[in-house]
């Protein structure tokens, strides 16, 4: 792919960016993407580029992603306390897949520029009173009034501080490195305190031997501490206005996250987010739903992907788990058949939102690993790689999801409900949820079924009707 230049670049302007926020005043946007172009950018090329060499290993079966973190960050929640928590997190499940998975586990959190939402619906009502929907903070207040609710431009620049902020704390963290015994304990500490914790002792145990022995030879310095952001890139604006080119190649970055995603509502390829990634050098990934037709995926590859770069593009599948199953062959096997190098991750939990009986939106643990479950079948019954996992959590103790080893139910939802979208894992559950996907690395304990009746049980319908997956945020 040649760089792009000026016209070429800005295509993606002329074209319908659906989600967009209705700003009040576009002069006043104007004068915050012109602040926003002044500004350094957060992220450098370099890297981008290394996460990509990382992905191109993921992608051909070499390496596995681990993608995770809140469904949306929230300005007034930012504190290194809270970051820290959520990459210890990140870095104990790293160790334990990459232990069941016997590769190397890449790292990128759903962070520092996670501040916009996609919503189905433009209004909410509550109690008879109808406002503009929350559109995540970097747009405007979660609060239910007309001030909060009115989408405001001068938070763009408060999440280019934010997500700077979350940037140097990561960077920070992961220069200090991370000691294997601590590890190894906070796994320990979990299997102890689990209800569910006898199941995972053998396995904690494996998995402490060999970082112990790790210890022993100082370490793998190349792949334990590294670790990269991603955001969805909803606001075009404000991602436009932080692109740049790299004068060492002349190609285009966006410079507000490593890696950055395109929404499952999104990914209309006539729309103005297709046209405006196709115009950056990042890794870049497309949440694909149940909707999702084999001719879309194979178009946004020849639209995202022209030169079929491995580690370029990866599809994040985000199905439910009662589709997984029979619309998820069909892509694999035709995406396959294109000699396409994508990276296929699995998002357990955009495809199983659910609504509680108090109102509250959460999700089923059993749901959540059962969609992992199918994806694992699926690729096996192919010979492809299930090359990652892409999970909305959260290292606080929040109950937001029901079921886990704690065995979290409807009734504890409004305990500590604190997420400002989707319903995240809490530490707990999503530990509960690593050591149970490292069982399905070994082929004995995954209990996938023969590959004819995952491949040819494919009812086209699963892809229609009104399903849960489709509606989510
Ligand atoms: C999300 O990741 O929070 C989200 C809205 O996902 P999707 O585009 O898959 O619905
Ligand atoms: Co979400």
């Amino acid at each position: 792919m040649l760089p792009l230049t000026g016209e070429a670049a800005a295509h993606w302007r002329t074209l319908v960016a659906h989600q967009r926020p209705e700003w009040p005043s576009m002069a006043e946007l104007g004068d915050v993407v012109d602040h926003l172009a002044a500004l350094p950018p957060l992220v450098m090329p370099q890297e981008c580029d290394t996460l990509a060499a990382r992905l191109a290993q993921a992608a051909e079966g070499k390496a596995f992603l681990l993608q995770g973190g809140d469904c949306a960050e929230r300005f007034d929640r930012l504190s290194t306390r809270a970051i820290h928590s959520k990459l210890r997190l990140l870095h104990q499940m790293a160790v334990i897949l990459a232990y069941a998975s016997a590769v190397p586990v890449v790292k990128v959190g759903r962070l520092a520029g996670q501040y916009a939402k996609p919503r189905s619906r433009p209004t909410e009502t509550v109690a008879g009173r109808t406002l503009p929907v929350y559109r995540g903070d970097a747009v405007n207040g979660i609060g239910f009034s007309q001030a909060e609710r009115l989408p405001d431009p001068a938070r763009l620049l408060r999440m280019y501080d934010a997500s700077r902020y979350t940037l140097d704390v990561m960077r920070a963290f992961a220069r200090g490195g991370t000691d294997p015994r601590q590890l190894h304990k906070r796994n320990q500490d979990f299997v102890s305190r689990s209800p569910a914790g006898e199941r995972y002792e053998e396995l904690a145990g494996r998995i402490g031997r060999a970082l112990s022995t790790k210890n022993a030879r100082g370490g793998d310095a190349s792949h334990t501490t590294e670790l990269f952001a991603s955001h969805e890139g909803l606001l075009l604006d404000y991602e436009a206005a932080l692109t740049r080119r790299d004068p060492r190649s002349g190609r285009r970055y966006a410079g507000s996250g490593h890696m950055l995603w395109i929404g499952d509502r999104t990914r209309q390829l006539d729309g103005a987010h297709v046209a405006y990634f196709a115009t950056i050098d990042n890794p870049i990934a497309v949440k694909l739903g149940p909707a999702t037709t084999p001719e879309q995926a194979l178009a946004l590859i020849d639209r995202l992907d022209p030169d079929r770069r491995p580690g370029r593009l990866t599809f994040i599948v985000r199905m439910g788990a009662h589709r997984v199953r029979y619309v998820l062959p069909e892509l694999v096997e035709k995406v396959t058949a294109a000699g396409a190098p994508v990276l296929w991750v699995c998002d357990p939990m955009h495809g199983n939102t659910v609504e509680a009986p108090s109102g509250h939106k959460t999700r089923r643990f059993d749901d959540i690993l059962a969609e992992v479950a199918g994806f694992f079948e699926v690729h096996k019954a192919f010979g492809t790689h299930a090359g990652g996992l892409h999970i909305e959590l959260t290292g606080e103790d929040v109950t937001e999801c029901v079921g886990g080893g704690a065995e979290l139910g409807f009734a504890d939802l409004h305990r500590s409900y604190e997420s400002a979208c989707d319903p995240r894992l809490n530490g707990d559950q999503a530990l509960d949820l690593t050591f149970l996907v490292a069982e399905m690395f070994n082929p004995g304990a995954s209990g996938a079924g023969a590959p004819d009746a995952v491949v040819n049980a494919a009812p086209r319908e699963a892809r229609h009707g009104n399903s849960p997956a489709s509606s989510g945020t």
